[in-house]
């Protein structure tokens, strides 16, 4: 086996402490962004997923609008804790990638492979997370610390107006990273026997 890529899956984590102090140099965070991409799987070859790296005033803008969105759901009591987390675990950081997929692609594998018609979303998404991990993993390796998060689809018409996403490109989560500020506590694992079974 080979160490470091297990140790790599192993130390990854969610960090909710994040300070915005570069870790790396931005070209080395597009490069890890870009390897990904073009690396991870994904049905039929047919490379559906888009991402949108925001650095700085990008990042912060994307959290100030998610604050936005979310205040005219959330009621008026719960709306400070709400503005404390976004604040404290997500706008704290040095950035945020943008997972999307381009469903234009995945309608157009439908159209033409109708028989796996219902499976394209579903391998779309499992794709996306795929890729979510691969640089959840990359990001930790560089030192990074870096959660997952969902606020689509409260954000999604505010994010597509605010950088010009094309109309067809679904979001699929948002990823805030930034310099770990805290270590996240020890994992509880249940146990394996159950989980997997072997046969021979
Ligand atoms: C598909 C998926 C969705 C998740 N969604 C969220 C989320 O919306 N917000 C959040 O804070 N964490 C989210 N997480 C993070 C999990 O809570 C976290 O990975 C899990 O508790 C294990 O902790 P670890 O990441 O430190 O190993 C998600 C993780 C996965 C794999």
């Amino acid at each position: 086996m080979n160490t470091s890529y297990w140790q790599a899956i192993k130390n990854r984590r969610t960090y909710y402490a994040l300070g915005n102090e570069p870790v790396t140099g931005d070209g080395r965070i597009e490069e890890l962004v870009q390897q990904a991409v073009q690396h991870v799987p994904s049905s039929f070859n047919s490379q559906s997923a888009r991402v949108v790296v925001l650095l700085g005033e990008q990042h912060e803008r994307l959290w100030e609008l998610t604050k936005a969105e979310l205040k005219r759901i959330v009621p008026a009591d719960a709306f400070a804790a709400t503005e404390q987390k976004i604040d404290g675990a997500f706008r704290s950081g040095y950035g945020s990638i943008l997972y999307f997929e381009d469903m234009s692609v995945v309608e157009a594998l439908q159209q033409k492979f109708p028989a796996y018609r219902d499976n394209f979303p579903i391998w779309s998404q499992q794709s996306s997370g795929m890729l979510q991990f691969a640089i959840w993993t990359a990001l930790e390796l560089d030192g990074w610390g870096a959660s997952l998060q969902h606020y689509n689809p409260v954000i999604d018409a505010a994010v597509k107006s605010a950088w010009g996403i094309e109309p067809a490109w679904k979001l699929v989560a948002q990823m805030p990273f930034g310099k770990p500020l805290a270590q996240p506590a020890a994992k509880e694992f249940q146990p394996l026997a159950g989980r997997v079974h072997l046969y021979k």
